[in-house]
């Protein structure tokens, strides 16, 4: 999907070394010495070790990891808070690594918004201060400052609190003001580090459900660094998983899932809700025996495909769905010569898209005894979802790759519910220190 999207960030091979880098140093890193071997022999400390990927326009790119992976280390590199030891950071084709200092200022200030976990408002200044702070040094004129300001307080849902001071405000608040100071400037790219990790989990939720939907409006790319998989979840896009420096994953949710690249990566989706990541399309049932719409009942061969047998799709010349047939219907049909699979179809008969979760699936599923079509967004018909296949599909993700046997025995013998209790919706986060 990035693909088709212009490339707006792009890092190249980036390595940072905390301390005192001489080139001998450097042959370590070359040699390919553990970051624990480095940092014993010269007190260094690895921060990153040859990072590589790309964010796209209007993408929000989740960075994620424990405690100590890189992850805000590899923000700040991106606008060289943090100057990278090795590698090059491109954003809409400028080398920032080349940017002399006042350059740097400037393109920072024109590119970049920032939004961290303690919000750092000024206390002293009210709310329309704080966010037309970032305007204010660019040296925007007064009046084009406040009404600047005032549509990023709207955007945030804070109008009428303008006028407050951050100590009148909720942390959910604060962190709304902090946001609209980075909405402010314009600046395409917003760098959220752990933006909502102080906040309490409900006005969590609701926080990352409305930056998705900014998002949708004001086509920001963002990278969010976050260590939370729920979190990483919500905003949707794709994940850089990181661990001691080092990328070991990129990718959806739905395809980390599906094929964890290593053990540690695993582990770190074990607890992960599948039913919210994995969706309707990747499960269903493709490419189920379908029929034209002008099909007579006559023409229809004698033995249906086992498939077809109970319910038949129904499709346009276009592949759309019109609707579906049961097919325990067809013998009674009086005229099966004159009547066509059209007349028959049940045209308003529940339908899932591809992309929808497991979990809102599940819900029309629930409500049907027959297997439920799945669309794209044309009503193009890509499948059927049946409850047999999500089952399977859940057996499956119950077992990662690596896992012993046994231990997915034991985890089914445990099955009692209508799901395993690790697959029920709940809160499911990654560990982290402290
Ligand atoms: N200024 C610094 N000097 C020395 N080491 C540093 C410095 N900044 C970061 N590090 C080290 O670099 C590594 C990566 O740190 P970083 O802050 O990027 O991790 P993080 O993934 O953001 O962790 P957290 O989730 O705790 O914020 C850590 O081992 C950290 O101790
Ligand atoms: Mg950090």
């Amino acid at each position: 999907m990035s693909g088709e999207r212009r490339q707006r960030i792009k890092v190249e091979g980036v390595t940072k070394l905390f301390g005192n880098v001489t080139q001998a140093v450097l042959d370590r890193l070359d040699r390919g010495e553990p970051r624990e071997a480095i940092n014993r022999a010269t007190g260094c400390v690895l921060g990153l070790r040859d990072v590589s990927f790309d964010v796209a326009e209007g993408e929000i790119l989740v960075v994620m990891g424990l405690s100590g992976s890189g992850k805000s280390t590899m923000l700040r590199c991106l606008n060289r808070l943090i100057e990278p030891t090795r590698g090059r950071v491109l954003v809409d084709g400028v080398d920032v690594t080349t940017l002399k200092p006042v350059e740097l200022r400037a393109f920072r200030r024109k590119t970049f918004g920032m939004v961290f976990q303690h919000f750092a408002l000024f206390p002293h200044r009210t709310i329309q201060e704080n966010v037309e702070f970032g305007l204010e040094i660019q040296g925007v004129e007064p009046i084009k400052r406040r009404d600047r300001a005032m549509q990023a307080i709207q955007q945030v849902g804070l109008k009428g609190w303008e006028k407050a001071l951050p100590s009148q405000l909720s942390g959910g608040m604060r962190q709304r003001a902090g946001l609209a100071r980075a909405l402010a400037t314009d600046a395409p790219i917003l760098l959220m580090d752990e933006a909502f990790s102080a906040l309490d989990p409900l006005i969590r939720r609701e926080m990352q459900k409305e930056l998705v939907q900014l998002q949708n409006q004001l086509r920001k790319t963002i990278v969010f660094v976050s260590h939370d998989l729920d979190e990483a979840i919500a905003l949707g896009g794709r994940i850089v998983l990181m661990k001691d420096g080092e990328i070991v994953q990129i990718g959806t949710a739905e395809e980390i899932l599906a094929a964890p690249a290593n053990d540690y990566v695993a582990d770190f989706v074990e607890h992960i809700n599948v039913l919210s990541v994995l969706t309707a399309g990747r499960i269903a049932e493709s490419a189920p025996p379908t029929f034209r719409e002008g099909l007579r009942i006559a023409d229809l061969p004698a033995r249906l495909p086992a498939a077809a047998a109970e319910t038949l799709c129904v499709v346009d010349e276009a592949g759309r769905l019109v609707g579906t047939v049961a097919g325990d219907l067809l013998d009674a049909v009086v005229h099966p010569d004159r009547t066509t699979l059209g007349d028959l179809a049940v045209r308003n008969g529940p339908v899932v898209r591809g992309d929808a979760s497991l979990q809102a699936a599940l819900t029309v599923l629930a409500g049907c005894r027959e297997p439920v079509p799945v669309v794209d967004d044309n009503r193009v018909l890509l499948g059927v979802l049946t409850a047999r296949a999500v089952v399977a599909a859940l057996a499956h993700q119950q077992t990662p790759p690596g896992a012993d046997a046994g231990a997915a025995d034991r985890k089914e013998a445990a099955w009692t519910g209508p799901f395993p209790s690790s697959l029920s919706p709940r809160s499911a986060t990654a560990p982290s220190r402290g």
